[in-house]
C-alpha cells in the first residue's frame, strides 16, 4: 500500500509483459510491455481510463468486471481486518493511464499485458494481495499468464464460466536462458476481429475446434511441458508450429471464417521451413496469435544469422519502418536463394 494514501493523490505505476501462447489456449514472456499508472483522488468525479493517450470507454464490461472484483476483494480484506487498507483506493474514483510499447489489438497480446498490468496496479492501490490471475482473467483470458514470468500454464477451471481458471508457472525465466523470441511486425493495424469475439464464433461453429480441445490440446500440453522441462528445442519448436497452424485452421473452420494471417505471414512461415530444411534441423519456429504478426523462437546462437536472413528477404523500410511491412518479395526467390 502506498504510504502517501492519506494525502490528496495516490498513484502507482507497474508494468507487465505480453505473453505468447505456444500451445494456443503456455507461454514465454518477452520485452513487449504495458505500463499502467493508477491514480486515485477525492477530487476525481468518476473512474476514467486512457489507453495510449486516448480516453477509452470505462463502461466496457471487461474493465468493469476487473474494477468491481478488485474493489470487492479490497472491501473483504478491510472487513476481515486483514489489512490496514486506507480508504484512498476504495472510496475514491480512479484514473487509469496505460501505454503499450507495441501495437495494440494487432495480435501481439495487448489485452493480456494490459489487463494483467491493470489488475496488478489496481491491487497495489487498493491494498489487495493474493491470487490475482483469476481476476485478470476476467479482463482477458490470456492475461492470467502475464501475471507471471517464464513458462506459464493456463489451467482451465471447473466452472463453465471460466471464472475460476488460473495460471501456474511451469518453469521460471532462468530455466532456458538460450531461448530467444523475435517479433516480426507484419502489421501494426488493429485487427478486424477481436480475439474474444472471434473465439466465441469459433466455439459455436467449428467442429475442428471441438476436436482440438477434446483430443489435441491436452496431449500437446503434456508434450510441451516435457519439451520445456528438457529444454528440447526441436520438440518445442515443432509443437509450437503445428499448434499455431492448427489454431489458424480452426479460424478457417469458423463460420464465417476468420483470417488472421496474411500473405506476408505465410511468407514468414515458408521462410522458416526452408531455413530449417536447409540445415536439416529445426532451428527456428514461428507462431501467430490472432493477428498477422510473427513471433519467432530460436536459440541464441542462431539469432544473428536468422535476423540477417529476415532482413535479406524483408528489407527494413528506408524511412525507419519495421521489418516486413508490405515489401513484395516473391516467395519463389526464397527457395532459390536458400
Ligand atoms: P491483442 O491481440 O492485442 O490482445 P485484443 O483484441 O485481444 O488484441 O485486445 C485488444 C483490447 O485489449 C483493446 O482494444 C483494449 O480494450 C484492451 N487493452 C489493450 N491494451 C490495454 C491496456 N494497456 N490497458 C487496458 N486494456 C487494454
Ligand atoms: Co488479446
Amino acid at each position: 500500500m502506498p504510504e502517501d494514501s492519506g494525502k490528496k493523490l495516490t498513484m502507482v505505476t507497474c508494468s507487465a509483459p505480453v505473453n505468447i501462447a505456444v500451445i494456443k489456449y503456455c507461454e514465454y514472456c518477452i520485452f513487449l510491455k504495458t505500463t499502467t499508472t493508477v491514480a486515485c483522488s477525492r477530487s476525481f468525479q468518476e473512474d476514467r481510463i486512457w489507453l495510449n493517450g486516448k480516453e477509452e470507454d470505462i463502461t466496457q464490461p471487461r474493465l468493469q468486471s476487473c474494477l468491481r472484483e478488485i474493489r470487492r476483494l479490497a472491501r473483504k480484506r478491510r472487513s476481515d481486518g486483514e489489512a490496514d487498507v486506507d480508504a484512498a483506493g476504495l472510496s475514491h474514483k480512479v484514473h487509469i493511464c496505460s501505454v503499450n510499447n507495441f501495437p495494440t489489438a494487432a495480435g501481439l497480446a495487448s489485452s493480456a499485458a494490459g489487463y494483467a498490468c491493470l489488475v496488478y496496479t489496481l491491487s497495489r492501490v487498493m491494498g489487495v494481495e493474493g491470487e490475482l490471475s483469476v481476476v485478470s482473467r476476467q479482463g482477458s483470458g490470456s492475461a492470467c499468464r502475464s501475471m507471471y514470468g517464464g513458462f506459464v500454464q493456463w489451467i482451465m477451471g471447473q466452472q463453465g464460466d471460466g471464472k475460476d481458471s488460473l495460471a501456474q508457472q511451469v518453469e521460471p525465466e532462468t530455466h532456458w536462458p538460450e531461448l530467444r523470441v523475435l517479433v516480426l511486425v507484419v502489421s501494426a493495424e488493429r485487427k478486424p476481429v477481436g480475439s474474444t469475439s472471434g473465439m466465441q464464433t469459433s466455439v459455436e461453429t467449428s467442429i475442428l475446434l471441438k476436436h482440438r480441445a477434446d483430443s489435441v490440446v491436452p496431449a500437446r500440453m503434456k508434450e510441451m511441458i516435457e519439451a520445456v522441462h528438457k529444454r528440447d528445442f526441436t520438440a518445442f519448436a515443432e509443437l509450437t508450429m503445428k499448434d499455431s497452424n492448427q489454431f489458424h485452421a480452426t479460424c478457417l473452420d469458423t463460420y464465417p471464417p476468420i483470417f488472421y494471417l496474411n500473405d506476408v505471414s505465410r511468407r514468414v512461415i515458408n521462410l522458416v521451413h526452408r531455413y530449417n530444411r536447409h540445415y536439416r534441423e529445426t532451428k527456428v519456429a514461428y507462431t501467430f496469435d490472432a493477428g498477422p504478426n510473427a513471433v519467432i523462437y530460436t536459440l541464441q546462437q542462431n539469432v544473428e544469422e536468422f535476423v540477417q536472413v529476415v532482413k535479406h528477404f524483408f528489407p527494413p523500410e528506408t524511412n525507419g519502418g519495421q521489418f516486413l511491412k508490405g515489401l513484395p518479395v516473391a516467395p519463389t526467390t526464397l527457395s532459390e536463394e536458400l
